[in-house]
């Protein structure tokens, strides 16, 4: 039977990383109001994200995009309508999560509302839950974006077996490194998978990392290597560069890797609801591939709830609130928070 739809309003906020983001949900996932400001441009000439800088820009940006979700959500009394805080406490960066936790507990203690703080990556698994009103545990959810890489095996809401993660770099962090050397607007991960699909994925044989090794775990350091390696190489031979060959190759590594462990941890488990989060999980690729999986149940959400919103971490915080979970207000940000 499924339940009828609750009127109960959470407003979530989300600023791990660089972007800033808040959104109201009602019930358990229809979106009333959201928006995100994402830095990534000015954070682009550096070619990574710079922390202060990104606190900073917190800073400026949640005051302007909190009264603007409450003029969409035509909200007359934010202080009455709305029923719980949602943050994100963590992983993340210090600085950037400290200011969305600030605005959460002033909020959350001038208005007298239960404040929740969300895992970041439960909120990732979220962005499922938010996106498919059919899927229910147990499933997989592989994360991948440019701080993560893990499997994890969701057994009911608010229950998770960490099934395996990276040993070095997350597959984002990589993609975003190859673009740097290949002279790639950043971040990277977008333009390779673009430029990969003219190209040829067997030009360059780069190895597919952890293959054949019976454990769920990734590497892509040594991958990453290897292709800066073979730029370096063609450079000093002033070779041209055969830019959708390498991101090709490249990418079909990646992606074999990617979709060989999932393709493990559903033998292992016998779990066969697949669910993908994360920014990585936009690539075209990986989703081609997963397409093929004819025996399992994949759900890919759309690329906006990939990356990082506040509609995923409203619908984690909803959730933990109805199991019974409450944070306090001297709850402090803790960027390297592991729930698994
Ligand atoms: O989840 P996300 O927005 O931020 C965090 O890292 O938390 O992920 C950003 C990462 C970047 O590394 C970016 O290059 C990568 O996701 N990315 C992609 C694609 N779109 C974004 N990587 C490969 N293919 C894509 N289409
Ligand atoms: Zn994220």
């Amino acid at each position: 039977m499924t339940e009828p739809e609750s009127s109960f309003l959470t407003l979530g906020i989300e600023s791990s990383c660089d972007d800033s983001a808040v959104a109201l949900l009602r019930g358990r996932r229809s979106v009333i109001a959201e928006l995100l400001a994402s830095q990534t441009e000015s954070h682009a000439p550096f070619g990574g994200v710079v922390p202060e800088f990104a606190a900073r820009q917190h800073l400026e940006a949640f005051l302007p995009l909190m009264e603007e979700v409450f003029r969409r959500g035509a909200l007359s009394d934010p202080a009455k309508e709305i029923g719980l805080i949602a943050v994100t406490a963590g992983p993340g960066l210090m600085g950037s999560l400290l200011v969305g936790v600030m605005a959460a507990k002033a909020l959350a203690m001038a208005w007298n509302v239960p404040l929740i703080a969300v895992n970041h990556l439960e909120g990732h698994m979220f962005a499922n839950i938010v996106s498919f009103p059919d899927l229910e545990p147990p499933f997989l959810c592989m994360i991948v974006s440019g701080g993560h890489t893990e499997i994890v095996l969701a057994k009911d809401y608010g229950k998770y077996e960490f099934l395996g993660g990276t040993r070095d770099d997350a597959a984002g962090e990589a993609y975003d490194k190859v673009g740097k050397v290949l002279g790639l607007p950043y971040p990277g991960g977008p333009v390779i998978d673009r430029l990969a699909n003219a190209g040829n994925p067997r030009a360059f044989d780069f190895p597919v990392p952890m293959k054949g090794n019976r454990e769920v775990s990734f590497s892509f350091s040594g991958l990453k290597t290897a292709a800066v390696t073979e730029i370096a190489r063609l450079r000093k031979e002033n070779a041209e560069i055969p830019l959708e060959d390498v991101c090709a190759s490249f990418q079909r590594a990646v992606v074999e890797s990617l979709v060989g462990k999932l393709s493990l941890a559903v033998k292992m488990t016998g779990v066969t609801s697949v669910a993908l989060s994360g920014g990585v999980a936009a690539n075209s690729a990986l989703r081609r591939e997963l397409q093929k999986k004819k025996d399992w149940k994949v759900y890919l959400p759309p690329a906006s709830r990939c990356t990082d919103n506040a509609v995923m971490i409203a619908a984690a915080g909803y959730s933990a609130f109805r199991r019974g979970v409450r944070s306090s207000l001297d709850l402090s940000p803790d960027p390297s928070w592991t729930l698994w």
